[in-house]
């Protein structure tokens, strides 16, 4: 798949955005619940003098998980290490780094759902008891010692909990979801970014940034520095509305913050499979897509945004993704709305944007 503007994957163009990371809670907008238990287990850890309890992030791409990760280290006054699920291959690799740790360090572990089975057995009691099991010498004459560890706070972060084990998501104390962020929040994050980068922005772009940008601040941030562009070749000192517009435009990232292929995808519903119900498979090979990018990559925003439904038939387009593609919506389904056959509410969408024109 090529890198799309609008996925929230992270992309190589944005490593130089490491340097918008909030440092601090305060610096961190949205995400209040989180923030304030956060707050006060930090506070409550430091006053004890021991280690925070290990804490679980989980939510979809590009919301802040690693940032707030970094922030937790922070706030915390600790060193960070941080290491990746699929980055541990054998249960000697996590024990080097569990071995290394300072007392109170925080371990980050992205992707925690992708640690392998071996690696996870190592990491329970490490994180139940702050020790270490480790086999030494081969066959018959092979004894396990039992090493003390400092203790240390594990931030676990995944975009995917249901593929976590239970005994691992038992161990975290603290568990976290972020959510899609609201688009004041996604303004306030747009301004907070374009005074880091020094570019003056009208609120009025800002919002529009922050509306197209799927409830994700990675995209939000991206959005601004393809729109800065824009700006600075067009040589306007500010970024404005109508610039905003326009360079969104070219980038072909609609009001809604959809892109090319999620036209396609709803397209397809509608036009070859009457709105659905269409099956995840059919409608994969139907994009030319592989059906797992299809379900963890354009439907969680499609259904968030109220214009698809995953039913146990298979997807449905609303009637919210009739209008905003300005097809007709076919009159027996019109008509079944209110007690229609997907079982659920005709959903509203999330973002407060403007009716589809
Ligand atoms: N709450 C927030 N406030 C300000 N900026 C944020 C916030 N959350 C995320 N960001 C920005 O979005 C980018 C992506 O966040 P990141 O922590 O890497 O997300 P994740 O690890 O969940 O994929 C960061 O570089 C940061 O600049
Ligand atoms: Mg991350």
């Amino acid at each position: 798949m090529s890198e799309r503007i609008i996925s929230a994957e992270w992309h190589t163009e944005d490593a130089p955005m490491d340097s918008l990371r909030p440092r601090f809670l305060e610096d961190y907008i949205g995400q209040d619940d989180v923030k304030h238990n956060l707050r006060v287990f930090i506070q409550a850890a430091k006053e004890r003098q021991e280690a925070l309890d290990h804490v679980l992030l989980y939510g979809p791409p590009g919301l802040g998980k690693t940032s707030l990760s970094m922030i937790i280290a922070n706030e915390l006054g600790v060193q960070i290490r941080v290491t990746s699920g699929p980055a541990i291959e054998r249960p000697g690799d996590l024990a080097a780094i569990l071995t290394n740790l300072q007392p109170g360090d925080v371990l980050f572990i992205d992707e925690v759902h992708r640690l392998s089975r071996a690696v996870e057995e190592v990491l329970y009691p490490a994180m139940e008891d702050f020790s270490l099991d480790i086999l030494i010498g081969k066959g018959p004459s092979a004894r396990s010692i039992r090493l003390d560890l400092p203790p240390f706070t594990l931030v676990g972060a995944t975009t995917r909990a249901g593929l976590l084990s239970a005994p691992l998501r038992d161990r975290f104390g603290v568990i976290a979801h972020l959510d899609y962020y609201r688009p004041e929040q996604l303004t306030q994050i747009v301004q907070r970014t374009a005074d880091i980068l020094r570019v003056p922005i009208d609120a009025d772009a800002a919002l529009e940034i922050a509306r197209r940008s799927r409830g994700t601040p990675r995209i939000a941030n991206r959005l601004l520095k393809r729109v800065r562009d824009f700006a600075q070749v067009g040589q306007s000192e500010l970024i404005d509305l109508e610039t905003t517009r326009y360079a969104l435009e070219k980038l072909r990232v609609d009001e809604l913050g959809l892109d090319e292929l999620d036209f396609k995808v709803l397209t397809t519903v509608i036009r070859q499979f009457g709105g659905g119900p269409v099956g995840l498979d059919t409608l994969a090979a139907a994009v030319s897509e592989d059906a797992v990018t299809i379900e963890d990559v354009y439907e969680p925003y499609l259904i968030q945004m109220g214009l698809l439904q995953r039913t146990p038939r298979g997807r449905v387009a609303t009637e919210w993704a009739y209008r905003h593609l300005k097809l007709p919506m076919p009159t027996a389904r019109a008509e079944n709305r209110s007690s229609n056959e997907w079982g659920t509410p005709v959903t509203q969408p999330l973002l407060d944007t403007d009716a589809p024109r």
